[in-house]
């Protein structure tokens, strides 16, 4: 019932022309594919030769922040307005990096989340604890915290459009995933919180991607787990034939 979708968040990597390059050699690749939803956010000055090379094809292009207004004096801000008239379909918010280099707050996280709704974009809500706080066994706290700060103030029905993405910090580049039952274990416990903060509909219709070192070797296994809907994938989706091979995970 929810459709497996597979993300690429190439942080800060590929020109336009690189993506443009990409997305050339890798809508072939996927041509098709029809029970996988795939979505791609690069940098914002490459949005638009994504969304214009993508256009009619199975591939929706994402940004990797918002900002919560709408326009005014914010120098350097992008709002979730210009990035859905840009031809975006996804935004995703609070990605760890953005927690751990530029300050982002669940606080923050809902504003941005809040903005990026009323625009009409699909938000990647980021949640996910640190190595630090794993092994002083808070895991499920600093995901509830993230869940219900982020989520604050929501109606049931603003979750439609909504994807979480449990991303543990640790397995985040390093080439440290983890298993498929510690992402599973986190996974229900988040569909969980879900139910007790919205509803059983809800909770069985929000799609959770798990992200960190995901890659074509491992692929399968984490999406065999009941919970785990799909994956946020770095470094493996930077070339078209281990982004396609993900996304191709059931084949
Ligand atoms: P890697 O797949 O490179 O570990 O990155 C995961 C991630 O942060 C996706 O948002």
């Amino acid at each position: 019932m929810r459709k497996p979708f597979i993300a690429g968040n190439w942080k800060l990597n590929k020109t336009a022309d690189e993506a443009e390059e990409f997305i050339k050699s890798f809508l072939p690749l996927v041509q098709g594919v029809k029970d996988v939803e795939i979505g791609i956010a690069p940098q914002y000055l490459a949005i638009p030769a994504l969304v214009a090379a993508s256009r009619g094809s199975n591939v929706g292009i994402g940004s990797q922040d918002n900002y919560w207004e709408a326009s005014g004096a914010f120098t350097g801000e992008v709002s979730a307005e210009m990035i859905k008239s840009a031809g975006c379909i996804y935004a995703i918010i609070g990605h760890s990096e953005r927690r751990q280099f530029f300050g982002e707050t669940n606080a923050t996280v809902n504003q941005k989340l809040k903005a990026a709704l009323a625009a009409g974009l699909h938000p990647i809500v980021c949640i996910g604890e640190s190595l630090a706080e794993r092994e002083s066994g808070i895991t499920e706290k600093v995901c509830e915290d993230h869940l219900r700060g982020g989520l604050a103030g929501l109606e049931s029905a603003q979750m439609q459009t909504i994807t979480i993405a449990y991303e543990p910090v640790w397995a985040i580049g390093t080439g440290k995933t983890a298993t498929p039952e510690q992402a599973q274990e986190v996974h229900a416990f988040c569909r969980n919180l879900l139910e007790d903060m919205f509803s059983a509909e809800v909770a069985a219709a929000t799609r959770i991607q798990y992200g960190g070192s995901v890659k074509p070797d491992n692929v399968k296994d984490l999406m065999a787990q009941t919970d785990i809907d799909g994956a946020l994938v770095g470094g493996a989706s930077l070339k078209p034939d281990s982004f396609a091979a993900l996304v191709n995970f059931n084949k």
